[in-house]
């Protein structure tokens, strides 16, 4: 955590920057991923939550602001949202991933994992893990460009960001799986999303 008072007011934590190899090839990432619903009873750095929030959205080209996923025409839909239990250096709460700065902020207090898993039907992977991403789209950015094409476009750059999560994760030995099956409105409260963030997809994270 930062020092100043503003970044204490805010709550705000700012992230690693994010490392560019690993010790496993893409395609051994790729014939080695699976979706993994049970952890290590360990927790998970600040480091590995960096980087593993850097494959999702970081932005990968500062000149032009472009990510680590692709985007219908680069309208950028996705929001972060990080329900945290046990990551080391960061207390249990539910931050937001502020893309452009490399930072978390903070907007929920307490350890919310046993909520979220009662709105992913009880599914018991996202009570045990240290911590879930949940990724959540405003549909109406793509929309105005787009219009009912949106909604398609949407759900495929969920899908990319997932995707970038597994492989990220099976190259630092952190498992994932991509939940879909949740209570729309229930998730919804237990991050605190704004009326306009749907959320789309639950992907727990913890050590294999
Ligand atoms: C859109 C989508 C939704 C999914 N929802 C769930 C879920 O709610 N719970 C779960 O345990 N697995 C879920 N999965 C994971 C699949 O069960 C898994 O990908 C499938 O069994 C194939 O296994 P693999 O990912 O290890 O190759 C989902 C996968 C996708 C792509």
């Amino acid at each position: 955590m930062r020092g100043t008072s503003e970044q204490q007011t805010r709550k705000i934590v700012a992230l690693s920057r994010q490392g560019e190899s690993s010790k496993i090839s893409v395609e051994k990432a790729i014939k080695e991923r699976r979706s993994v619903r049970s952890y290590k009873h360990e927790s998970l750095t600040l480091q590995e939550l960096s980087q593993l929030l850097w494959a999702a959205q970081g932005i990968t080209d500062e000149k032009r602001g472009l990510r680590a996923s692709p985007s219908a025409g680069a309208l950028y839909p996705l929001e972060i949202y990080v329900v945290v239990g046990q990551v080391e250096g960061l207390p249990a709460a539910v931050y937001k991933y502020v893309i452009g700065k490399n930072e978390l902020i903070k907007v929920g207090d307490g350890d919310k994992r046993a909520r979220l898993s009662s709105a992913a039907l009880s599914q018991s992977c996202v009570a045990a893990a240290p911590a879930s991403i949940v990724v959540c789209a405003v549909y109406e950015r793509t929309s105005r460009k787009y219009g009912q094409r949106a909604q398609r476009y949407v759900h495929m750059e969920v899908g990319a960001v997932a995707e970038n999560i597994y492989l990220q994760g099976r190259a630092m030995q952190v498992g994932t799986v991509f939940i879909g099956a949740f209570d729309d409105e229930s998730v919804k409260k237990v991050i605190g999303a704004s009326p306009a963030e749907n959320p789309l997809a639950i992907l727990p994270l913890g050590k294999i």
